[in-house]
This record gives structure tokens, C-alpha cells and sequence, in this order.
């Protein structure tokens, strides 16, 4: 079922805000697996997905035939074409794309090796604006559910139920919807219902499954894909850490990771760091900044984008099947 740490509930008070972006997005699926917490790097992430694209190619191609075609085609199997034509576009290399911007000036391009795949990346997180929709569900009320703290260090969770509320990537019609958000913040979890210090993580997790049973009999979305396209945030698991969109960002290009058992030696790795390579990091690291920038409302490619688009590119790999189609 879904893991709660208590490491990293208790770690919220103390950690440094940079980190906090970790503060992430867990997907509830039964398996309790944790999307994020495993660092595939994006093209292995978007290869795998591309392995079916073939298949998928003909079934979009089926599906815009689909008006003069005998089969009628769900809202579940046009959604899905229309992801697999996301993938498509972006695993499809197109130079003249690439080198022919026709964006604005004031418009972000990413680029430079801070970036697995700059190409890609860009393509994908252009697709995530066009397309992408999230249905929130509207059940359970504030402050547990649709609220959280915002005025924090450990706001990131309150700010994006509340950024999402009002997004333009939010569908009222879940049928239009690629992802479904539970808009439960774990911290005003931990302020409501967890008694502090009385270890009772059971109580949190109860709350949080009976969430998931109310929605589970209300809406067929979560019996369809078992939670998998179902997300909610959550502090990241410090026992497991992963930084923070290690799926389109190169880290070791700009930062410098340094495991906790090694704290203590800090001053003498950063020393050991040659100046020019200092100064080469300090302007990649710079560049990256407005990926963890929070901004109300949110900017294109800031930390609420960011979030959005590893939930976009997690989405893009599995596809959801109508019930009829087993
Ligand atoms: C690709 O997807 C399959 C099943 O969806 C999974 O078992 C496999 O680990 C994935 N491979 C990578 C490289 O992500
Ligand atoms: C699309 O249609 C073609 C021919 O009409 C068929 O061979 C193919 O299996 C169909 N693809 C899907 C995914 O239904
Ligand atoms: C980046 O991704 C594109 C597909 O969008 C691919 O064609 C290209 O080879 C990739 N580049 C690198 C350096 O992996
Ligand atoms: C770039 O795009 C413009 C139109 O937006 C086109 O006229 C021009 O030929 C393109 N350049 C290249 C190198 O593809
Ligand atoms: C390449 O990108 C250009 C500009 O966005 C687009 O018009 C064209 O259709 C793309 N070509 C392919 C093969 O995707
Ligand atoms: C989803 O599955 C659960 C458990 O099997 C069941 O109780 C519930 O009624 C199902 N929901 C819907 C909408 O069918």
C-alpha cells in the first residue's frame, strides 16, 4: 500500500528548501510503487514507451478513419491515440524543428547538457501544454483535502493542489482526463490527524486509503488502471532519494551530490572542485533555476511545470484499457 515514512515526514521540519522540491509526486497505485523514486533516465523512459508506437501509429490512423469506420471508438482510445501521437512527436527527429524556433524571444528553449535530452524535452514538454489534462477530484474538503500550507519551507505540496485548482490543465470532464490528481496534502495529513509523536502512521494511512475507497466505488477511474494514472504529492522518501526530475535533468552537470556519510568532509570536496569547472557549474546550475522557481501564478517550465511534466511523461508510458477491451 501506499509507503509513509516517517523519516521523511519528520525531515520536513528541518530540510534545506532546495531540497524541498523533492517533495513529491507519489503514485497510489496497489503495488505501492512510487513513480518517481526510481531515476529511469528520459530516453529509456520514452524509448520503452516508443516500443509500441508502431502498433499505436495504426491505431491512430484507425481511429481518425474512425467516422467512416464500422467501430466506434471510446473517449479512452481516442485519448490514448492522441498520447501515442505525443510520443511519436517527440521520439521523431526532426532537425528542422530543432534549429527553426519559431517561439518568442522572452520563451524558454531548453538546451545545454544540464539536460538528458534537451530536443526531447522540449518537444514533450510542449505536447504536456497542448494537451494535457488532469481531473482533481472534488470529494473531501479542506484543510486536509484541496488545502495546504503555502506560507512554508515545506510548501511545495500546499501550492500545487492550490496551483492546480485553478490551471488550465484542469478538466472538469474526467473522460477528457490523462491523469487523476487526489488533492490530499500529506502535511496538513500529519498537522490534522497524526498526534505528534504517537507513531500512530496508521491513522494517516487509513485516512488516505479510505480517500481512495471513496473515489474507487464513486468513479470507475481508479478500478480501470488499479491507481496507476492516479497521483497525489507526498514528501520523498530520504531513505530512497532521488533528486528531483532526474528524468529530463543531467544533475551531475550542475550539481554536486554528496552522500550524507560524506557530510562531514563537505569543505574539502567543494575545495577539490578546479575553479573553471566551479564557475562552468555555477552558470548551468544557474540556468536551471527556474525549474525550482515557485511561482503564483505558475511560470512556463517552473517548479509547478516540472512536476506536471514528470506526471506528462510518466502518463505517456502505459496505456489505460476500457474494461471491455480484457
Ligand atoms: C519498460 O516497460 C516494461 C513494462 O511496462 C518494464 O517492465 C520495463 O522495466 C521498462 N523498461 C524501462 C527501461 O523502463
Ligand atoms: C487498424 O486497422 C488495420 C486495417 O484496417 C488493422 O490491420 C489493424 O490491426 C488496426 N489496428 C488496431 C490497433 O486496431
Ligand atoms: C534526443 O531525442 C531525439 C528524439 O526526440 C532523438 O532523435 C535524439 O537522437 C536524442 N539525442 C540524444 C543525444 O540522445
Ligand atoms: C524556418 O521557418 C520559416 C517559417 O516559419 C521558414 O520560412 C524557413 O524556411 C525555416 N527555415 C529552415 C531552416 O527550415
Ligand atoms: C517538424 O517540425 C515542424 C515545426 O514544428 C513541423 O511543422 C513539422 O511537421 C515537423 N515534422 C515532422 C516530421 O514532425
Ligand atoms: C471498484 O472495485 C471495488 C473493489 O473491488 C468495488 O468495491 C467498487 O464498487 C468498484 N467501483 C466501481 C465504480 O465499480
Amino acid at each position: 500500500m501506499m509507503t509513509w515514512s516517517s523519516n521523511s515526514l519528520k525531515g520536513l521540519w528541518f530540510i534545506f528548501p532546495m531540497l524541498l522540491v523533492a517533495a513529491f509526486v507519489v503514485i497510489t497505485n496497489p503495488q505501492g510503487s512510487i513513480w518517481l523514486s526510481t531515476s529511469n533516465q528520459y530516453i529509456e523512459t520514452l524509448n520503452n514507451g516508443s516500443s509500441t508506437t508502431e502498433n499505436q501509429k495504426d491505431e491512430t490512423q484507425n481511429v481518425t478513419k474512425s467516422s467512416t469506420a464500422p467501430k466506434r471508438y471510446s473517449k479512452l482510445e481516442k485519448l490514448e491515440a492522441g498520447l501515442a501521437k505525443s510520443r511519436a512527436a517527440i521520439l521523431r527527429e526532426n532537425k528542422s524543428w530543432n534549429n527553426n524556433q519559431t517561439e518568442e524571444d522572452d520563451q524558454y528553449i531548453p538546451h545545454g547538457p544540464m539536460y538528458l535530452n534537451a530536443t526531447a524535452f522540449h518537444r514533450s514538454y510542449l505536447e504536456m501544454e497542448k494537451k494535457f489534462k488532469v481531473y482533481v477530484y472534488n470529494e473531501g474538503e479542506p484543510p486536509v483535502y484541496h488545502f495546504g500550507p503555502c506560507k512554508h519551507t515545506y510548501a511545495i505540496e500546499g501550492y500545487f493542489i492550490q496551483a492546480m485548482e485553478v490551471s488550465k490543465f484542469r478538466t472538469e470532464d474526467p473522460n477528457k482526463a490523462h491523469v487523476y490528481f487526489l488533492p490530499l496534502s500529506v502535511t496538513m495529513l500529519t498537522q490534522f490527524i497524526y498526534v505528534v509523536d504517537s507513531h500512530e502512521w496508521g491513522l494517516m494511512k487509513n485516512t488516505a486509503m479510505d480517500y481512495v475507497n471513496v473515489i474507487s466505488q464513486k468513479y470507475p477511474y481508479w478500478n480501470r488502471s488499479l491507481g496507476a494514472d492516479h497521483f497525489m504529492l507526498a514528501c520523498h522518501d530520504w531513505d530512497n532519494y532521488v533528486n528531483p526530475f532526474s528524468d529530463v535533468l543531467n544533475w551531475d552537470t550542475f550539481a554536486i551530490t554528496v552522500p550524507v556519510k560524506d557530510i562531514v568532509n563537505l569543505k574539502k570536496i567543494l575545495l577539490d572542485i578546479p575553479q573553471e569547472k566551479y564557475l562552468e557549474m555555477q552558470k548551468r546550475g544557474i540556468q536551471m533555476r527556474r525549474h525550482f522557481e515557485v511561482n503564483s501564478p505558475p511560470n512556463r517550465y517552473d517548479v509547478f511545470h516540472m512536476i506536471l511534466h514528470s506526471i506528462w511523461l510518466r502518463r505517456l508510458n502505459f496505456r489505460v484499457h476500457d474494461e471491455d477491451e480484457f
